[in-house]
């Protein structure tokens, strides 16, 4: 078999993805709301980029607390997103775009509202519908079981009814309380989900993010954590509901679901670990990829460092993201202004050279900063419940110059936006980086258009290992293969580059040839 056939095999492996925030994309039916008929009508724009797939974040039923990550059915499409009969079009046109589409799937928690749950509540304590969740008896009815706090701050824990003489029991939710837990030691659940999986993959949906996906198993017994001083980071504090050994089997038996379909269906795990223990979830029978997590969080400085590490640890197949809709804009978390903009570039550039999958989250080929929203105006539940506001990086994408229409977001006439744009919106619009020859977006699409020639020519491969290494003057170099390097100026000088062609660079040249600053460039060797 040639490098091609078996290349062709696992596309996901060099994949780049576009991530979709529904949202905050495109309004199609002017309520405010992106939504999938707008997607659809830009679906031509996410083409013209050159990835290869779309990641949707969730559409399905919800009552919105937690915007959408609250699923009150796995299979359907929230009327806020659109219809069914929308989603199958979606799927279409996609296709015959050449874009593969990935969906959101939540399995550690659903919403309060999902059947399930509510028929738990109303069959009542020792039911078998509530085995379904982490219902739990306490004999004081005001402590709840354990001491497990919630990533959103607050107790993981909620009494059903708090004035009920009868109900005394407490349900778990690792977030908001209108987010329950699903008790994955109950052999039903996986026989549940195995039905949502197969739902969207029957109707030809090439893969899944799977949501927090090393904590659907809580340890046995349920005791308490060392630790109950973390809010934001709740998972990784609390070694009792993250990375149980039990939760491998789940994705064992995913494997097997996906790779009975042809071609098989592809699973990347948001799965929130060190590098070591996250590479443990992509062994050749359990998800094919896990996002390199650590980086949507790093500062600039540590991208340098961190990034070897995470090549090393990550194993098969690393899936570089620096931006998704949970964190702090790369632009802004790089140092702010016109200098985060430029290693936001560089950071971009960087990713989409290296061996493995890319991720590229919507408005990062705008380069869009953090957005400091008004307090009146954040929604986002972390917030509401006394963490940090995520809002900032889900600012609906401006994609006029004019602010019209929320900057083009919404048809004429529209509600205003669910979350208000900037008054500077319009100059960082897709309108006008189209419009500018050395804008992010021109960049992107040039490092895409060189990744897939590079690949036909077979200069990259999937199976490149790299090597990395950090010259004088700050210069960090992952050395692909013999042919292809990428370089990031991390120092405060211009470096030299090591010999060879710049096919391309985040930030011109100087006059004598060197790399300045906070730019990536791909050089290849002769
Ligand atoms: C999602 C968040 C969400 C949380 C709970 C995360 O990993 O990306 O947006 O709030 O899971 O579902």
């Amino acid at each position: 078999m040639s490098r091609h056939a078996s290349e062709e095999r696992r596309w996901w492996q060099d994949a780049v993805i576009y991530q979709v925030y529904p949202r905050s994309f495109a309004d199609g039916d002017g309520d405010g709301v992106g939504d999938l008929a707008g997607l659809l009508a830009r679906l031509p724009y996410i083409a013209s980029l050159g990835v290869d797939g779309i990641w949707i974040t969730p559409f399905q039923p919800s009552p919105q607390v937690d915007q959408g990550y609250d699923v009150s059915d796995y299979c359907g499409v929230d009327p806020l997103f659109g219809t069914m009969q929308q989603f199958d079009d979606l799927l279409a046109a996609a296709h015959a775009l050449g874009l593969r589409i990935l969906l959101d799937v939540v399995p550690n928690h659903c919403s309060s509202e999902h059947p399930l749950f509510r028929a738990a509540v109303a069959a009542g304590p020792g039911s078998p519908e509530r085995k379904m969740f982490h219902f739990e008896d306490w004999p004081d009815r005001d402590t709840p079981p354990n001491n497990w706090q919630s990533v959103f701050g607050g107790r993981a824990w909620s009494r059903v009814d708090p004035s009920s003489e009868t109900d005394t029991q407490w349900y778990l939710h690792l977030f908001s309380p209108e987010q329950p837990d699903w008790n994955w030691r109950n052999p039903a659940v996986g026989d549940y989900f195995e039905g949502v999986l197969r739902f969207w993959f029957d109707k030809g949906v090439d893969g899944l993010r799977v949501d927090v996906a090393h904590s659907l198993v809580k340890a046995e017994g349920l005791p308490d954590a060392a630790s109950t001083t973390t809010v934001t980071d709740g998972l990784r504090s609390n070694a009792q509901v993250s990375d149980q050994e039990e939760v491998h089997e789940v994705y064992r038996r995913w494997r097997r679901v996906a790779a009975s379909y042809s071609p098989e269906r592809v699973l990347v795990g948001e799965v929130n670990l060190e590098p070591a223990r996250a590479a443990r979830y992509t062994r050749h029978d359990e998800l094919h990829q896990a996002f390199a997590y650590a980086f949507v969080k790093l500062g600039w400085d540590a991208v340098g460092t961190e990034l070897e590490a995470g090549r090393r640890e990550h194993g098969a197949s690393p899936t570089w993201a620096l931006e998704n809709h949970d964190v702090v804009r790369s632009a802004t978390r790089f140092g702010g202004g016109e200098r985060g903009a430029l290693r936001a570039r560089a950071g971009l550039l960087a990713i989409l050279g290296l061996p493995g999958g890319a991720y590229i989250y919507q408005g990062q080929e705008l380069t869009l900063p953090e957005v400091d929203v008004p307090l009146e105006a954040r929604v986002d539940p972390m917030w509401t419940r006394g963490g940090v506001s995520r809002d900032g990086a889900r600012v609906p994408l401006p994609w006029t110059v004019a602010p019209d229409n929320a900057f083009g977001f919404s048809p004429s006439g529209a509600a205003a936006p669910w979350l208000p744009a900037p008054a500077e919106w319009g100059s960082r619009s897709v309108e006008a980086h189209q419009h500018d020859g050395g804008s992010t977006l021109h960049l992107v699409i040039a490092a895409l258009q060189l990744r897939k020639q590079l690949f036909e020519k077979e200069v990259l491969l999937s199976d490149d290992g790299g090597t990395w290494r950090v010259e004088d003057g700050g210069l960090l170099v992952c050395e692909r293969n013999d042919q292809f390097l990428v370089a990031v100026a991390m120092g405060d000088a211009p470096v030299r580059l090591p010999a060879g062609d710049v096919v391309l660079s985040s930030s011109p040249l100087s006059a004598e040839g060197l790399l300045p600053p906070d730019a990536a460039a791909w050089v290849l060797r002769g």
